[in-house]
């Protein structure tokens, strides 16, 4: 059978050739390109590019990317080698400002570091660690994915249409992905959902990506312009939005693609519940409010030109492109965590969730 979209890892590691191995995601659906990476330059353009993305794929990213770039630092001695990984470190960490996964996957190698430091351990000993901890993170995130699938299932029927915003799918995570790993599964159980996918200016990422991995799994997929979302609500076509996150605060104010706060307000307007996929690596604990969110701002030409055959807007007109925002805490329904669902006043259902991590 013909090898889909869906047959390819979006993150994985090639130990033999030092490499992290992605799907070069700027280039789908068009081409399934993979692309190998081995330097600290190239990890961080493959970031900042999109050509990995999605929060908790760029996190697994950076904990492969960072043991690898540690494996490559040629130094017996702890001091040298440590000040060189977080040489290494704080540079992957300047390749996007908002997903919070990426620095919680830097930081949670740094800790192996220290604390195998702490406990004697050689710098080979250290690498060998490292290595173990960046296959963890990317399991884990499998199996948090799955989690996360089964509490959303529970949040809706067979035969629902479900409407989804930006890609949270198995391209932006491991396997089955966030927002999409309860249509994943019910798809596995015949639930028959009927999925609309917001195409998701200016990135395109639901065209590009949700449309395609849902259409390889064989999901009945609908593509929709982004201003059409409040029109198929009003007619009763969506009872239920699930979307991802790339922060939450500890207020349960959520950043996710820009766009997303406009789904939510005309799901309140509708009453259509609206979901937020969060794996707790996305919730930052030490982020108050989503004032505090540092969103991400992007180059113009995003706007004006990408995915056009040629320039579509004038030369030199300003342009505001925020590649995030912030959806207010009341306006969601639920957090879906590999936990559980917390519901507003998130200030407290996060913390309980919080407390089941421990
Ligand atoms: O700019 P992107 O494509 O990285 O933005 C991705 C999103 O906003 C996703 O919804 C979010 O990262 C969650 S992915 C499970």
């Amino acid at each position: 059978m013909e090898k889909t979209i869906l047959d390819y890892d979006t993150v994985a590691l090639d130990d033999a050739d030092n490499a992290l191995v992605i799907i070069d995601q700027t280039k789908l659906p068009e081409k399934i390109e993979l692309l190998r990476l081995h330097t600290a330059q190239e990890i961080w353009d493959a970031i900042y590019l999109l050509q990995v993305r999605g929060a908790p794929a760029i996190g697994v990213a950076a904990g492969y990317g960072i043991y690898l770039l540690a494996n490559s630092i040629d130094s017996e001695d702890f001091d040298e080698f440590y000040k060189q990984f977080c040489t290494y470190k704080q540079y992957l960490d300047s390749s996007r400002p908002t997903a919070v996964n990426l620095s919680w996957a830097l930081n949670r190698m740094d800790q192996v570091v220290c604390r195998a430091h702490e406990a004697g351990s050689t710098v080979a000993q250290i690498k060998e660690e490292l290595r173990r901890e960046s296959i963890a993170i990317q399991e884990e995130d499998i199996a948090i994915c799955r989690a996360i699938g089964e509490h959303g299932l529970a949040l809706v029927k067979p035969g629902d249409g479900i409407l989804t915003h930006c890609n949270a799918g198995k391209l932006a995570a491991s396997r089955y992905g966030t927002a999409t790993a309860p249509i994943y599964l019910g798809q596995e159980r015949g639930y028959g959902f009927h999925v609309y996918a917001d195409e998701t200016r200016p990135l395109l990422q639901g065209a590009r990506l949700t449309a395609f991995e849902l259409q390889s799994a064989g999901v009945d997929v609908t593509l929709i312009c982004d201003n059409m979302s409040g029109m198929i609500m009003k007619q009763g076509k969506v009872q239920a939005v699930f979307v991802g996150c790339d922060r939450v605060a500890a207020n349960g104010d959520t950043a996710n693609k820009i766009g997303t706060s406009v789904v939510a307000t005309v799901a309140k307007r509708y009453g259509v519940p609206f979901y937020v996929c969060a794996p707790t690596s996305t919730i930052d604990w030490s982020t108050p409010t989503g004032d505090d969110i540092v969103i991400e701002q992007r180059k113009p030409e995003e706007v004006t030109e990408m995915w056009y055959a040629s320039r579509m807007a004038p030369e030199g007109v300003k342009v505001f492109n925020p590649a995030f925002d912030v959806t207010d805490a009341e306006l969601i329904t639920g957090i879906v965590t590999e936990y559980g669902v917390a519901r507003y006043p998130y200030t407290e259902s996060l913390q309980e969730i919080r407390q089941k991590m421990q």
